[in-house]
């Protein structure tokens, strides 16, 4: 029973206490982001978790971003307020149906997005980001073979952009995959004059709309530096929160699913985790992130390959 506590100086007190830094993906509630010690996209966050000299890195995002930063981070003790907070990429892709599809392409290397299972990493030669594909892919002998995985929409976008033929895993994110290209274009024709800016993680019929398309950190430094006064934002929308902090004066609008708002375009796995969970969680340390050494040293090497060529 959490009446009458005061969660915010609580966290506060805690991470004093026992040394810990709080990490924060765009995604998340603004409450989360703003009590975060640091909040950035997926490159950024595994690196942060790298570098930190905490003790316990208190992760909020969803269960591959804390497990990401526990095989970075042995030695520390990463807990995540929600262990549900999966995600549907991740969950498209089992790591037997996985290791089968490698099986089928012997002669290709597997270029893996970030959005997958330690196992999956484990069976993976290079993790990408949606900010680190494209230098990550040019380093990549062009007659080399390679399967990508688990997003399609993400693979497709590299695949269209670069020339290159990536043998493509079927997944999808279901929030990038609910925008709606007709609830698009119409708030477009509202808003004549609004770029549009989109991630990767979207389906093709909404990124060849979009006048900028980039991972979270891209989308921001987009709206950082946008002359204009309007920005349709095709991604999860917690991200505006930053907007709306930076430029309280420019409007920011969320691209719409079917239903015409952009409500069900929130990440139900993100969504998960809670200023109170994230309080209990710094309490009791716990849920925490554990995996087996054999496992964590198979997904670091495809990690450390990332981290190696996206600098
Ligand atoms: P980035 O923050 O790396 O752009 O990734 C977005 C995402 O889908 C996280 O699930
Ligand atoms: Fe996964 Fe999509 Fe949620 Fe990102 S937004 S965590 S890709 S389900």
């Amino acid at each position: 029973n959490l009446k009458g506590v005061d969660i915010r100086a609580e966290i506060d007190r805690l991470r004093k206490e026992r040394n810990a830094v709080i990490l924060a993906h765009y995604y998340q509630k603004p409450e989360i982001q703003d009590i975060a010690d640091f909040v950035g996209d997926s490159l950024d966050l595994s690196r942060k978790a790298q570098a930190t000299d905490a003790d316990v890195i208190a992760f909020c995002g969803v269960r591959f971003m804390a497990e990401t930063a526990k095989i970075l981070s042995p030695q520390k003790t990463v807990i995540l307020p929600d262990m549900d907070a999966g995600c549907s990429l991740e969950d498209s892709c089992p790591p037997e149906q996985f290791a089968a599809f490698r099986a089928q392409h012997p002669d290709a290397i597997a270029l893996t997005y970030i959005n997958c299972s330690a196992a999956v990493k484990a069976l993976s030669d290079v993790i990408v980001t949606s900010s680190s594909a494209e230098k990550i892919l040019s380093q990549i002998p062009k007659d080399q073979p390679i399967i990508f995985g688990p997003d399609r929409n993400l693979g497709g976008y590299l695949a269209r952009k670069t020339g290159r033929d990536l043998i493509l895993w079927p997944g999808v994110c279901i929030v990038h995959e609910a925008f709606s290209e007709t609830e698009l274009l119409k708030l477009k024709a509202q808003h004549p004059t609004a770029p549009i800016v989109a991630h990767p993680e979207c389906p093709a019929v909404i990124l060849d709309h979009a006048d900028y398309v980039g991972s979270t950190r891209g989308i921001l430094e987009y709206a950082m530096a946008m002359p204009g006064d309007t920005l349709i934002v095709a991604t999860e929308p917690h991200i505006i929160h930053q907007m709306e902090k930076a430029l309280p004066n420019k409007t920011f609008i969320g691209a719409p699913g079917a239903d015409g708002n952009c409500n069900c375009n929130i990440c139900p796995y993100m969504a998960l985790n809670t200023m109170e969970k994230l309080y209990v969680a710094l309490r009791d340390l716990s849920p925490r992130i554990e995996m087996e050494e054999d496992l964590r040293l198979k997904a670091k090497k495809s990690l450390d390959a990332m981290l190696a060529m996206a600098s």
